[in-house]
């Protein structure tokens, strides 16, 4: 969950380190540092917190030199000190991390035992310091070769030996870690991403690879050590993506972003001018047993979305379940069925390893990604990207809508794979769907009514949101999005559920985030809500204007949001609460794309 880079140039490289450090930011930002071979040696600068406290040690000391590393921490083993900081040095090695060394305590214990004095709380030190204890009898490469063959865990390393001021080394096992190919220059890097301000010219390491890197050059290794080719791949660069523009924050624009967005990712998977859905790939759905979807946070209530569209569209039975628990519980599976791993990042530890666990047992495999070099899309046998281009803000928008976008055009598609529905309403669906993102960008005009709901929230200690449906999954969204980014509790329940548990909590001080456009289920969300009002509950009314007509009264607050088909009602109802989530964070002075603890991609589990 760390973000890597290292640079062999030769030109200077501090600038260039922080630059990007910044784009890696979205992957912890609990400290960070750089290193490079100066005049006087290998040195290091590294700062707590966020990549500017970095900035201003840089700005008192700069770090002249056109080799170096860079790194930005999301703190796992040890707090998030500049001690504990990296990069972390050993003798001759200085060296970043991303990822877990499982076995480091035994490592540390016997390093210990050879009289070798650690200087952090780390797990990573005993990396550095095993390396170094090899580099005593052997070349870098063989030393390199040897310590990793004594690690055990999930690392993503980019490494400096004092001595080989030209080169750089890196490994990859479990996290990413890509080659960026320059104009005599190269790059290792946790993504395309943090390559991407230098070239645009990148190979992705397998697991098990290790590599050199030296100007113009990259020797790319197996786990056995045999020299092996990673071709190199264009990938496309989209600056203004990385951009805020004229928002303040990514979240906000992310939000903003999303008509657009959906439109990109409903124009993939569905022809306009003979409103046909097709999902390509090659998946028979006429005879799919059953689909798997694996996923974790935002993307697992997407796939929770996609089992309500599904399963009553197209009669294709879908299971869904958080990858970390599938991952370790024997799940009984069939080889019939397809997995789809639900990832924006496509490279979620815990998603990646149920994805495996499955495709190690003959299923098919699918991955619905935003990100197309990603080790998921990389791994499976079809990829449905969410083209929604890159998402910065922590917490996840506009994929979140995206991803479900896809699912809608896949339980269309299967629906008239499994003849549940005829031609006429293929095309009746497909039009729905097209209309969504002009729906969604209604929505989001709601800006200033949600703005005023904000405020009220702000005030509360615990916030429910109630669903039936679809609007369950998404009351799960909101309370997600709440708690992640302005740190107030917050409960997602099926509004059925009300009265086995959470009614007890509803009091004056609680707002009640109720979810019921005007569909089958309205009747029931409507005497939900009349119970909660009943009891003195606060309720934030997020309907359509048939919802709003038949509503019982006494919401404290109504948001009305365009008329639409139940179809996309979760893509047009999501901004609203994307939109009180985010104006909470902003009212309570909280770091909307940055929230404490959090990181964008979970390369542990
Ligand atoms: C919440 C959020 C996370 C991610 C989760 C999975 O706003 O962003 O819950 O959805 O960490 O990440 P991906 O989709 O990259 O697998």
């Amino acid at each position: 969950m760390c973000g890597i880079i290292g640079i062999v140039g030769t030109a200077p490289v501090e600038a260039r380190l922080i630059v990007s450090l910044k784009r890696l930011e979205y992957r912890g930002y609990d400290s960070a540092g750089v290193a490079g071979f100066t005049a006087s040696g290998v040195e290091r600068r590294r700062a707590a917190g966020k990549l500017k406290n970095l900035e201003a040690v840089l700005a008192a000391q700069p770090l002249i030199a056109s080799v170096g590393i860079g790194h930005t921490r999301w703190a796992t083993h040890g707090p998030p000190t500049v001690g504990n900081a990296h990069p972390h040095q050993a003798g001759r090695v200085t060296l970043v991390h991303n990822g877990i060394i499982e076995n480091f305590a035994e490592l540390k214990a016997a390093l210990t035992a050879e009289g070798r004095v650690f200087q952090t709380d780390t797990d990573t030190e005993v990396v550095a310091q095993l390396l170094d204890r090899e580099l005593g009898s052997k070349p870098p490469l063989a030393a390199f070769k040897a310590t990793l063959d004594q690690v055990r865990g999930a690392f993503a390393l980019v490494v400096m030996i004092d001595g080989e001021p030209g080169m750089l080394l890196g490994a990859r096992n479990g996290p990413p870690l890509v080659i960026g190919h320059g104009d005599g220059e190269m790059f290792l890097g946790s993504d395309a991403l943090a390559v991407g301000p230098f070239t645009n010219r990148v190979s992705y390491l397998e697991d098990g690879d290790f590599v050199a890197i030296e100007h113009g050059a990259a020797r790319v290794f197996n786990q056995a050590g045999q020299p092996v080719d990673r071709p190199a791949q264009v990938v496309p660069q989209s600056p203004a993506l990385m951009e805020k523009g004229n928002y303040r924050h990514f979240m906000e624009k992310e939000i903003h972003d999303q008509p657009e967005g959906c439109q990109r990712t409903i124009a993939a998977y569905v022809d306009a001018l003979t409103a046909r859905a097709a999902m390509p790939g090659g998946i028979d759905f006429a005879v799919l047993e059953r689909i798997q979807i694996v996923a974790c946070g935002t993307s697992y209530i997407a796939g929770l979305i996609g089992k309500y569209l599904i399963e009553p569209l197209a009669d294709l039975p879908v299971d869904i379940e958080v990858a970390s628990e599938f991952r370790y519980r024997q799940p009984a599976l069939r080889p019939g069925s397809l997995v789809i791993a639900m990832s924006q990042s496509g490279e979620t530890a815990d998603t990646l390893a149920a994805l495996r666990w499955c495709q190690a047992r003959g299923m098919r495999s699918a991955a619905v990604v935003n990100a197309a070099g990603s080790t998921m899309a990389r791994e499976v046998d079809v990829v449905w990207p969410i083209h929604c281009g890159p998402e910065i803000g922590v917490a996840s928008t506009k994929a979140f809508t995206a991803q479900i976008c896809v699912l809608t055009a896949l339980a269309i598609a299967a629906a008239r794979a499994r003849g549940r529905i005829d031609a006429g309403e293929e095309q009746r669906l497909v039009r729905v769907l097209l209309e969504a993102p002009r729906l969604i960008a209604e929505s989001i005009n709601l800006e200033d009514a949600v703005r005023g709901v904000a405020a009220e929230v702000a005030k509360a200690r615990d916030v429910l949101y109630l669903g039936r449906g679809p609007m369950y999954p998404l009351a799960l969204e909101g309370a997600l999005k709440l708690k992640e980014i302005s740190y107030i509790h917050a409960e997602g329940y099926a509004a059925g559920e009300l009265k086995h548990g959470p009614i007890a909590l509803v009091d004056e001080n609680t707002p009640i985030v109720i979810l019921a456009p005007f569909d089958s289920y309205f009747e029931k969300s409507a005497s939900n809500m009349s119970e909660v009002m009943a009891r003195g509950g606060q309720v934030v009314f997020i309907t359509d204007p048939e919802g709003q007509a038949h509503a019982p009264a006494g919401a404290r607050v109504v948001v009305t949001t365009p008329r639409c088909d139940p179809l996309i009602a979760p893509l047009v109802m999501s901004a609203p609460i994307q939109l009180l989530a985010y104006h909470v964070a902003v009212l309570k002075g909280a770091d909307v794309d940055q929230p404490r603890n959090l990181a964008k991609s979970v390369t542990v589990e």
